[in-house]
């Protein structure tokens, strides 16, 4: 049990193993933890639990802690299992013990589960009483990221227990955000909001202005993912506005896959021009055959322009590049340019193809895109180098 504040513990799982989260999903490659809180007032609160593989270490633990019978109240923040994973272990000691949820958590617990358990729907503004004048207040987070997400706030201690929101996929030995390496911890944020929470930032600058509008103090944001928030908690918060406003910084990224490498040398001497374009400009070239593709989500958010690069097979695209671009349209980007390029022998269909996915991703077309037939020579070169530059001058 570690300490967080006053009668507020962590009792949760660093999985320091973790390589790969959702099935093979997302790419976890400083592992992650699972926060699971217990809060000891007149009445002991288990906030959340870890994931299924953990469940029986995890109860053992808490065990060895306290008695399990004196768990007054469970509260489940969200149903999917890397949280609610070790609640048929436990319940298996406290069958009785009342859970709290929001009303979609009802479905998602009973979907995965399938027990009669005593399931207590709250809903924003509800508060349950845990002695010593302290009370948990519930607030709904409904799609962040799924529809029975939830969090709840202590007051006395001022502590937000946000859930995925604001986590990251980080394993510490060190809980706090003030003692982990800084560079590290906002990697692994930016990453966690790109993959998970970019589809619904229209809900995430809204929820966070309802929150803030509460005028609750939060001294200390405790997420279900990675470190807890002390050290100036609100610097997530304000990360969060940020990322969630159409997110761009000053960057281009060429995303391709290659054959017989004349679409790398295009994406090479097209990034070339973009530099001509705009000297100022970050450029990154990602083959995306070769590079994780979680990253690569990254890269695209933080960039304002994207360029995809394929060369024809079977009239379509390389699938390294069919992979990507499902992905990217299933992330909703907003406030993105592209344009596509790529090489082809006969009939030469990737460009058209990587334009029309692109489009229907949301992304902005800047120009019409650029075939090459066989391999570039020199000419052809030279016309990369011009597609770059155009581009980049285009998106400045
Ligand atoms: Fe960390 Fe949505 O579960």
């Amino acid at each position: 049990m570690i300490p967080v504040k006053n009668n507020v513990f962590w009792v949760g799982k660093t999985d320091w193993e973790l390589r790969r989260f959702h099935g093979d999903e997302y790419s976890t490659h400083r592992g992650t933890t699972y926060n699971s809180y217990l809060i000891k007032e007149e009445k002991t609160v288990l906030i959340d639990t870890v994931w299924k593989p953990f469940a029986r270490e995890y109860v053992e633990k808490l065990r060895r802690e306290i008695d399990l019978e004196e768990i007054d109240f469970i509260i489940i923040n969200h149903g999917e299992i890397d949280h609610s994973g070790a609640l048929p272990e436990l319940m298996e000691h406290i069958p009785n013990t009342p859970i709290y949820c929001s009303e979609n958590a009802v479905q998602s617990i009973k979907g995965h589960y399938h027990k009669e358990w005593d399931l207590n729907v709250v809903k924003t503004g509800d508060k349950l009483e845990i002695g010593n004048g302290k009370e948990l207040v519930f607030v709904e987070m409904k799609l962040l990221h799924w529809p029975d997400s939830m969090a709840c706030y202590l007051t006395g201690d001022n502590i937000l227990f946000s859930n995925d929101a604001f986590g990251q996929h980080y394993a510490s030995e060190n809980l706090y955000n003030d003692l982990v390496d800084q560079c590290e911890l906002f990697e692994e944020a930016i990453k966690y909001y790109a993959n998970i929470l970019t589809p619904f930032s229209p809900l995430v600058d809204k929820k966070i202005k309802e929150i803030l509008a509460l005028e609750l103090p939060i001294d200390i944001i405790a997420p279900s993912h990675g470190v807890i928030w002390r050290d100036n908690p609100i610097q997530i918060v304000e990360k969060y506005q940020k990322w969630a406003a159409n997110y761009r910084e000053n960057q281009i990224t060429l995303l391709y896959d290659t054959m017989w490498e004349g679409t790398r040398i295009m994406a090479e001497n097209i990034a070339g021009g973009i530099k001509q374009g705009d000297p100022e400009v970050e450029i990154k070239l990602f083959n995306t055959a070769k590079t994780d593709k979680n990253d690569i989500l990254t890269e695209v958010f933080r960039s304002k322009a994207v360029l995809f690069g394929s060369p024809t097979i079977n009239r379509s695209i390389l699938m390294s590049m069919a992979a990507i671009m499902d992905g990217i349209e299933g992330l909703k980007f907003k406030g993105k340019k592209a344009a596509s390029f790529g090489c082809y022998g006969w009939s030469g269909e990737a460009v058209g193809k990587l334009n029309e996915m692109a489009m229907k991703a949301g992304f902005e077309l800047v120009e019409d895109g650029l075939k090459n037939k066989w391999m570039p020579d020199r000419k052809n070169i030279e016309e990369c180098i011009g597609f770059g530059e155009r581009i980049g001058k285009k998106t400045k």
